[in-house]
């Protein structure tokens, strides 16, 4: 497929500052971009036409973080901090998914959100239970959009219904991978412990060997909360740190790793990371809403680690990647103040660049239009918001990002082809009496 989509065209090749190419055309063969350029060659011509003057065309959103079977949950149980509020409110939702038709109505309004947003990539947890983990996978492979989806892992420390025999949990994680990892370019596997404390060392040795064997990332948690720290602390007295608990089981970026939070790591920890390659996935919204603590992202970038942002739906509210911009650029201008000024805040082009590049290169060479990227954009119209002033792309972007909404969304492409919704919800008939 070949198709040159017209407009003005926002990215950030690098952090520090905006791309922009005022009313140009975006040239994509196959998928990939071949350039960007402000004259249209006959060459050409033939291709598929799209013709968005006057809007604005960005990458695709990338989510790093969040959990789709928390996605019911938004808004509740936000005045807790994350152990209780995992026991009261997020390990009762969890235990739904053995009932695979209320997977099904959940998973469709996520994945239509998700859509709605524009996030074309993500990665997310599931739940333990392999069936409703293997419909989560067929469904994002039917919508077209990217995703890296996790069986969830846990053999101690949960709610009875959620504790897995630890054989069974090896078992069926290596079924899904095998089943999953070579069906979809879009749609992949990764290996997900919960985080430390619920996974005992037998699961995280053999989780480890499995992402080794078939090369296969991983995801979890680390450093969110001061008790989570201290419990994994409590499990591993003789471990040096959090973070040498994972790599001591081969979870640590022996194979592409991200973790979510790191909103209490030590320079220690954080040097592994950048040596290891491991990203984080920085979840302000989350940070926010229990209490966590404010990441310091600055002091991240500047030591080599790499950044992705995640709604981590639940813990976060909003599964609006603007949103979790906004929320990016806020904690940074309180780490900012509490470093007496030493850790500038974030800008808008760096928080884009971690919603689209930083994020996007754990996929692969995603988030970006330079040559032989991926193509993954949104079309955005803000005349809405414009009221009576004339914008500049840049300003365009903005607004968006600030005050801009899904309807602002008018277009949506994946690896270069035209997304649709993905589910027609059923809507109920209410019984005429
Ligand atoms: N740590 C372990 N599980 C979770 C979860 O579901 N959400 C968040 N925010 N942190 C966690
Ligand atoms: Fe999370």
């Amino acid at each position: 497929m070949k198709s040159v989509f017209k407009g003005d065209i926002i990215h950030t090749p690098t952090k520090d500052k905006f791309e922009i190419y005022e009313n140009s055309y975006l040239i994509v063969e196959d998928g990939h971009v071949v350039k960007i350029t402000d004259k249209l060659e006959n060459l050409y011509k033939c291709y598929e036409f799209y013709d968005y003057s006057g809007k604005i065309i960005i990458p695709g959103f990338v989510d790093v973080h969040l959990h789709a079977p928390q996605y019911p949950n938004r808004g509740l149980g936000m005045d807790k901090e994350l152990i209780p509020w995992l026991n009261t409110y997020t390990f009762p939702e969890e235990s739904k998914y053995s009932d695979l038709e209320y997977s099904r109505r959940v998973f469709e309004e996520f994945i239509n959100a998700l859509w709605a947003e524009g996030t074309t990539r993500c990665s997310v947890y599931s739940t333990i239970f392999l069936e409703s983990t293997k419909l989560l996978m067929d469904m994002f492979i039917a919508s077209g959009l990217g995703a890296l989806v996790g069986k969830v892992n846990m053999d101690r420390n949960s709610a009875p219904a959620l504790i897995e025999d630890s054989y069974q949990s090896i078992i069926e994680t290596e079924e899904f991978i095998l089943e999953f990892k070579d069906v979809s370019d879009l749609v992949k596997p990764i290996i997900t412990p919960r985080f430390i404390p619920t996974c005992t060392d037998m699961l995280l040795t053999e989780l480890g060997k499995l992402a080794i064997k078939y090369n296969i990332p991983v995801q979890s948690h680390l450093n969110e909360n001061t008790s989570e720290v201290e419990w994994v602390r409590e499990l591993y007295p003789e471990s040096k740190n959090y973070a040498s608990v994972y790599d001591r089981f081969n979870l640590f970026g022996q194979t592409k790793t991200i973790m979510a939070h790191c909103v209490y790591n030590t320079d220690e920890e954080t040097e592994l990371m950048a040596k290891n390659g491991v990203y984080v996935a920085h979840c302000p919204h989350s940070n926010f809403n229990l209490s966590s603590g404010l990441s310091p992202i600055r002091k991240y970038l500047n030591q080599g680690v790499k950044v992705g942002l995640g709604s981590d739906i639940s813990g976060g509210h909003t599964i609006s990647m603007p949103q979790v911009m906004v929320g990016a650029m806020q904690t940074s201008k309180m780490v900012w103040l509490q470093s007496n000024k030493e850790l500038a805040p974030l800008t808008l082009s760096e928080v884009f660049f971690l919603a689209t590049k930083g994020g996007g290169s754990f996929f692969g060479n995603v988030g970006s239009f330079e040559e032989g990227y991926e193509c993954d954009l949104l079309v955005i119209d803000v005349d809405n918001l414009a009221y009576l002033k004339t914008l500049t792309p840049e300003e365009k972007l903005q607004k968006f990002i600030y005050e801009g909404s899904r309807e602002n969304i008018i277009d949506r492409f994946v690896k270069g082809k035209k997304v649709y919704k993905p589910f027609l919800i059923n809507t109920q008939l209410i019984p005429n009496c």
